[in-house]
């Protein structure tokens, strides 16, 4: 099938399931309004109190995940399994692709469609910017993007955006600070376009040659949002609800001395978070390279290992709700 744009999958025929997920491809933040963002932190919510209480149900039994990953991931990949199997589902796990037919030099399209021979969804982490909208197109059943090079990373904003709710309790009034490779960062890139849908003030904190790009903060600004810039986060500490702190994306510099001179500009200390509003949340979506001081750890306001966990209940959510279970 190509051309498919977002349309709905092969996963099954009733109408009645929520028809912004059932069947549909997650490449993008773009396609979510505010009410899909409030069904999602829903079953989140759902899917946390019965993790808690009886770990696991068979809610997707019989239905299979291809974890198919093109780049290194912990966490992305590994949540994608916890939550498949956590649902009664399996996976079909290719994540060093250098095992794969890929290393023989299968094209992208081929790789999917063969992929979903076997499984109801497929999970797609890529290098390339746009990889998850191909494979969208060339797929009959759901794609979801696992983040595509410097481009998006959908399902990490979707976690970061329940994390925030759930630390804080509220979205519209807050005062969000991103930190860092703001340039090469997709979570970035994806939480701030999806921030839009709430009254969220953004400040971006990054030395010259890591700036959010331009287009996005039009984007942001042309939402009706405020957007701030500058380079110092002593600038963002005091008044920020969410400080949200980014690795520098070394595997994204042509020119490792660039990457060598900037690797360092930021790092989150105990002194800077005395600083910092008693209720506010300090996030990263990990892994860190020394933007965060272990001795922060401790600090009740960093959420970064309750941000971890937060992904699973919500790729949890994402996956019931894609096969019309939810
Ligand atoms: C991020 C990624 O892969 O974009 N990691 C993640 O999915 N939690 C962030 C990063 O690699 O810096």
């Amino acid at each position: 099938m190509i051309d498919n744009g977002n349309a709905r999958k092969v996963v099954g025929l009733s109408p009645t399931r929520n028809q912004s997920f059932f069947g549909r491809d997650i490449v993008s933040v773009r396609q979510f309004s505010r009410d899909d963002l409030t069904y999602i932190t829903q079953i989140a919510d759902e899917m946390r109190a019965l993790v808690r209480r009886v770990g696991a149900t068979d809610l997707l039994k019989g239905h299979i995940l291809a974890n198919l990953f093109y780049e290194p991931s912990t966490r992305t990949s590994s949540s994608f399994i916890a939550a498949m199997q956590r649902l009664g589902g399996s996976v079909i796990p290719i994540h060093g692709v250098q095992y794969s037919s890929v290393s023989k030099g299968e094209s992208l399209p081929d790789t999917i469609r063969t992929l979903e021979c076997y499984a109801d969804v497929i999970v797609l982490r890529h290098p390339e910017v746009g990889a998850s909208e191909v494979a969208a197109r060339y797929a009959t059943k759901p794609i979801i993007s696992a983040g595509d090079g410097v481009g998006e990373h959908p399902t990490q904003a979707l976690l970061d955006l329940y994390t925030i709710y759930s630390e804080l309790g509220a979205l519209d009034g807050l005062h969000v600070a991103m930190v860092g490779d703001l340039k090469n960062g997709r979570t970035v890139h994806s939480l701030a376009r999806l921030l839009r849908n709430y009254d969220i003030r953004m400040s971006f904190v990054a030395p010259e040659i890591l700036r959010l790009p331009e287009a996005l903060k039009q984007e942001v600004a042309d939402a009706g949002r405020a957007v701030a810039e500058t380079e110092r986060v002593e600038d963002v500490i005091a008044d920020a609800d969410v400080i949200y702190v980014t690795r520098v994306q070394k595997e994204r510099f042509e020119d490792l001395r660039q990457y060598e001179a900037v690797k360092g500009y930021y790092e989150i200390t105990p002194e800077l978070m005395a600083r910092a509003q008693k209720k506010m949340a300090l996030m990263h979506p990990l892994p860190r390279v020394g933007e965060i001081h272990y001795d922060v750890d401790d600090d009740p306001r960093a959420a970064y290992f309750r941000q971890v966990e937060n992904g699973l209940y919500v790729r949890m959510a994402l996956l019931a709700a894609v096969l019309g279970k939810a």
